[in-house]
């Protein structure tokens, strides 16, 4: 299969690049903006594991590029996995709209341009996988950070809808809802230990997830449980704790 992983450099999306060049014998194409740090583990990965593996430059957040950016693949992906995301300063969001609109369009709007255009595709040759990354932060918000939140959760929903429409045209969608993960997205946050994943189990949760077609799948699995929870506190309760 030829897998495209748009934010290549996210530490997740490397250690998921590794299992499928290594377990499912996958060409692979890494695409994000920092090409000169791209094209290191490209290389590394294909003398691992003797794949093809190319590093291309994707902006997420520039949707103008898109549509020349997949145009100009060869071949076509049969798997796309958007891996990049923008977490933020929930409190500059506060302040300043520019980060409160980088961070909308890197994991909302930017993520919806590219995967219309996969999805378009894709629907029109009959096959494919799109992975998605959302966040648990998409199922409730949360003081600390509802901008990221409110714009994973939209594309959660985004995501929900796609499946909908593509799986008439045997066209897969999976949702990965992580929780915390040890990443250099979290690197300056204290994590709890128990609750955080490495990004070597949250790259095998989706692997998994990806091999058996899930439509949901929560890395680790207790974050189901935890969101389950959260999920159901009232309002009037929820507004008082500081999660
Ligand atoms: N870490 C967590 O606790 C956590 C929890 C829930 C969900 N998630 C989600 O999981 C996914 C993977 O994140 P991660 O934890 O592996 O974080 P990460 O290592 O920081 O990776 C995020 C990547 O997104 C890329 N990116 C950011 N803006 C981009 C843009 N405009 N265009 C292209 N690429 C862009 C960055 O690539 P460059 O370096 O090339 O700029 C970066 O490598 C993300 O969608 C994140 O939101 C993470």
């Amino acid at each position: 299969m030829n897998l495209l992983i748009l934010g290549g450099n996210s530490d997740v999306a490397y250690a998921l690049a590794r299992l499928f060049a290594e377990r499912a014998g996958a060409g692979i194409v890494l695409a994000s903006r920092n090409l000169e740090l791209l094209d290191k583990k490209a290389k590394d990965l294909e003398i691992r594991y003797n794949q093809s593996v190319r590093a291309v430059y994707f902006d997420a957040a520039d949707t103008d590029t898109h549509r020349e950016f997949y145009d100009s693949l060869n071949p076509k992906p049969d798997g796309v996995v958007a891996a990049f995301g923008y977490l933020g300063d929930q409190g500059r969001a506060q302040s300043d709209f520019q980060e409160a609109q980088q961070i909308i369009q890197t994991n909302f709007i930017g993520a919806v341009s590219i995967l219309e255009i996969v999805a378009a595709d894709f629907e029109k040759r009959g096959q494919g996988v799109i992975v998605g990354m959302g966040s648990v932060a998409g199922e409730r918000g949360r003081q600390n950070n509802y901008i990221y939140g409110a714009a994973k959760g939209a594309f959660n929903i985004y995501l929900s809808g796609l499946r909908s429409r593509l799986s008439k045209r045997r066209v897969h969608v999976m949702t990965v809802l992580p929780g915390f993960m040890d990443t250099k997205m979290t690197r300056k946050m204290k994590l709890p230990g128990l609750l955080t994943a490495t990004p070597e189990q949250a790259a095998a949760d989706i692997f998994n997830a990806f091999n058996n077609s899930k439509e949901v799948v929560y890395t680790r699995w207790f974050w189901r449980w935890i969101m389950a929870v959260i999920k159901v506190i009232p309002e009037s309760i929820f507004k008082r704790l500081s999660l």
